[in-house]
């Protein structure tokens, strides 16, 4: 009996759905190549947008150091003579990372009210950009693909985050529903595959996640893109920073993930990376196209293929292993069989966090071609497996003047020690980070003995010291580095937890809001100040003024002084 009315609802269900959203499709072509040299600069959508977005940003940046009270320090006329530029990074760590993540997101959100707090708010409103990998990614790309929402609207909107249930089991024991989301998921990367398009397991991985972090889109965002977040209203009218996720490119037939490798950036008009063994960029919108050096090989182009949550999927594509325990008894043959074979092939399955790209938009985009541009299918990891678990180096590239590091890496008992900051240092001497240049930081050892993970730290703090690294000393920006640290709430929890209850969830988002915020200010009543002195800091330099007081007294406390623990 139960049984008929499952298959009922279940029949009654696929006449019903439509299960083509998720499957890219044919458009008629742009014209011209789709891909172009990194060398040419930025993209040049993205500039427009930054073009228009830059005024709202500064009047906001000039209400956020009105009211952060800078000593002997006039905001109006610094503001006529110089252009200081903010960027914001989310580090990975699966629900640990986009939870402390949102509290941090929320301290710096001039919209934030459901805490009472006094926070950093406005510095989101001020920022040119936001990027995030992993639980990072997640975090980003869930509120882009929302038009930018605010952690309080998040809150009371009783349709997004709902983590109470694990990922993999979005509908706990609504076994009916559970059942029609696998059966829909099956589908749609069914289609996907019927299509012509190579698919991984990271397909499903990303449809899974979207229940969580697309739920207020049509079917779970089956449809929704990359491309479209530019579309959102705080797109459209300039209000949002500009949103980048990471991944980190892999060599046919390595599992190789390291310094050396390639760092890809995923924006919503370009994907592509910098590093020499790419040095190219596609557009998002096309990236499912059969490419040659750029140029269609078909009549007719592809749209569609960047999935929002695929591209979270991409990101966060260490997980794709945990899909491989689902209960199989409730899954769809489809779903089964791909499982299965992922299992039983050990090629598959020694690359299960792979994601798929095939076609590869980059093929040939070279000359000479690297192996990457070589491969007929594009392979990416998840964006923290090359140890630098924070997403700078895109931002490195966007010559800004201060950047907000947030680390919620699990170092040591599930908290950071500075790890993805050294990697990150080191990483400029490797061929793939040449042009990246990145501040001076001491080793783990010491980032833990100086307590530079137990309050926020700045490094970078003179410009002058950076000269040895690159003769463009003011394209370096400053970084605030916070690392994640329990206040209020045990807060070094497993990367592998995919459940919190709301209670929690929401105690997790208020120790990230006490992490950014000095404790609610309590901890330093001038941390507002400070803030404002490091963001001023590099234009500063740059005329030769001299620091305030006040300022000076911020750098005393909060930056690295170059002293190591032997
Ligand atoms: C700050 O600078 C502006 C513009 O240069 C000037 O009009 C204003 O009087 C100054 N304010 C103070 C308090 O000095
Ligand atoms: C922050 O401090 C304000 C008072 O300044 C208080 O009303 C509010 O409850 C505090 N919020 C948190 C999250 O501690
Ligand atoms: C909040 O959830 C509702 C559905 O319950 C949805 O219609 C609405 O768009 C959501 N708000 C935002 C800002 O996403
Ligand atoms: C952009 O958004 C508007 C309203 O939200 C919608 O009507 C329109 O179809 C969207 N355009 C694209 C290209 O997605
Ligand atoms: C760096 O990676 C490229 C391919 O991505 C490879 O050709 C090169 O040999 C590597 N170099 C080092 C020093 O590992
Ligand atoms: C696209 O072109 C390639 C090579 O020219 C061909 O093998 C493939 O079947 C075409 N695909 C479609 C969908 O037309
Ligand atoms: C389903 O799971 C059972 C128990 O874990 C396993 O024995 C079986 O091989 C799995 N079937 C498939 C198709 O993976
Ligand atoms: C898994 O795949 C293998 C190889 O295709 C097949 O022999 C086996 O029967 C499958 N197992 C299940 C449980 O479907
Ligand atoms: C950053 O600065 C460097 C050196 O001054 C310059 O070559 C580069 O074009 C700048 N990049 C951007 C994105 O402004
Ligand atoms: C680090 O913090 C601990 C505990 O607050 C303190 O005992 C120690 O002196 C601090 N170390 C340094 C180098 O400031
Ligand atoms: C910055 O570094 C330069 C050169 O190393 C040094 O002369 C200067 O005193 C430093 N400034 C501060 C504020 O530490
Ligand atoms: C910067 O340079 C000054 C003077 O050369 C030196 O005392 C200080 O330790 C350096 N700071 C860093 C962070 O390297």
């Amino acid at each position: 009996m139960l049984l008929d009315i499952l298959l009922f609802l279940i029949n009654a269900h696929c006449v019903l759905t439509v299960t083509n959203g998720y499957a890219p499709v044919r458009v008629k072509c742009p014209s011209g190549k789709l891909t172009r040299s990194a060398s040419t600069g930025l993209n040049e959508n993205e500039l427009t947008y930054m073009h228009s977005r830059y005024p709202i940003a500064k009047s906001n940046l000039a209400n956020y150091l009105q009211s952060a009270k800078l000593v002997d320090f006039n905001v109006t006329s610094f503001l006529d003579e110089t252009n200081p530029t903010i960027g914001i990074a989310f580090s990975g760590g699966g629900y640990r990372a986009l939870l402390t993540g949102a509290g941090e997101y929320a301290a710096l959100d001039s919209r934030t009210h459901i805490l009472q707090g006094t926070g950093l708010g406005g510095i989101l409103q001020s920022s040119s950009y936001i990027t995030g990998l992993s639980g990072g990614a997640w975090l980003v790309g869930s509120v882009a693909s929302n038009n930018l929402i605010s952690i309080d609207e998040l809150i009371h909107n009783n349709t997004l985050w709902q983590t109470a249930n694990s990922i993999l089991n979005y509908f706990d024991d609504n076994i009916v529903e559970q059942l029609l989301m696998w059966i829909d998921i099956g589908e749609q990367v069914k289609a996907k595959q019927e299509a012509g398009f190579g698919i991984s397991i990271t397909d499903v991985w990303g449809r899974a996640l979207s229940y969580q972090f697309l739920s207020n889109k049509k079917q779970y965002g089956a449809g929704y893109r990359f491309s479209d977040v530019m579309n959102e209203t705080n797109y459209r009218n300039h209000y949002a920073p500009f949103p980048i996720l990471l991944a980190v490119g892999r060599v046919p037939d390595t599992t190789i993930a390291n310094l050396n490798s390639t760092v890809f950036s995923f924006t919503p008009f370009e994907v592509g990376s910098e590093s020499p063994y790419l040095n190219s960029f596609v557009e998002t919108e096309s990236i499912g196209t059969l490419l040659d050096n750029g140029f269609p090989q078909n009549s007719s182009c592809i749209n569609g293929f960047d999935n929002a949550g695929f591209f979270m999927g991409t990101s966060s594509s260490l997980f794709n292993a945990i899909i491989l325990s689902i209960d199989n008894s409730s899954l769809p043959d489809f779903l089964k069989d791909f499982i299965n074979d992922s299992i039983i092939d050990p090629i598959i399955k020694s690359n299960i966090d792979v994601a798929k790209y095939n076609p590869n938009a980059f093929y040939k985009s070279q000359d000479p071609e690297t192996p990457i541009e070589s491969s007929k299918t594009l392979y990416l990891v998840d964006g923290g497996e090359d140890g630098q678990n924070i997403p700078l180096v895109p931002l490195l590239k966007r010559n800004l003047s201060v950047v907000f590091a947030f680390d919620n890496s699990a170092d040591v008992s599930g908290l950071p020690d500075g790890t993805s900051m050294v990697k990150t240092y080191e990483r400029q001497f490797s061929i793939a980070g040449q042009n990246t240049p990145f501040p001076y930081v001491p080793d783990q050892k010491s980032f833990l003995q100086l307590n530079l993970t137990s309050k926020p730290t700045f490094f970078g703090c003179n410009a002058s010291n950076l000269t040895s690294l690159t003769p463009n000393v003011f394209d370096v920006p400053l970084v605030i580095y916070v690392a994640n640290k329990p206040y209020s709430f045990p807060s070094n929890t497993s990367t592998f937890k995919l459940s919190y209850n709301l209670s929690d969830r929401n105690a997790m988002i208020r120790n990230g809001f006490e992490i950014a915020s000095r404790l609610n200010g309590t901890l330093d009543a001038e941390w507002n100040a400070c803030v404002g002195c490091a963001i001023i800091r590099r234009e500063q330099e740059r005329l030769g003024q001299e620091q305030t007081e006040q300022c000076k007294r911020c750098f005393e406390k909060y930056c690295w002084d170059g002293g190591i623990v032997k």
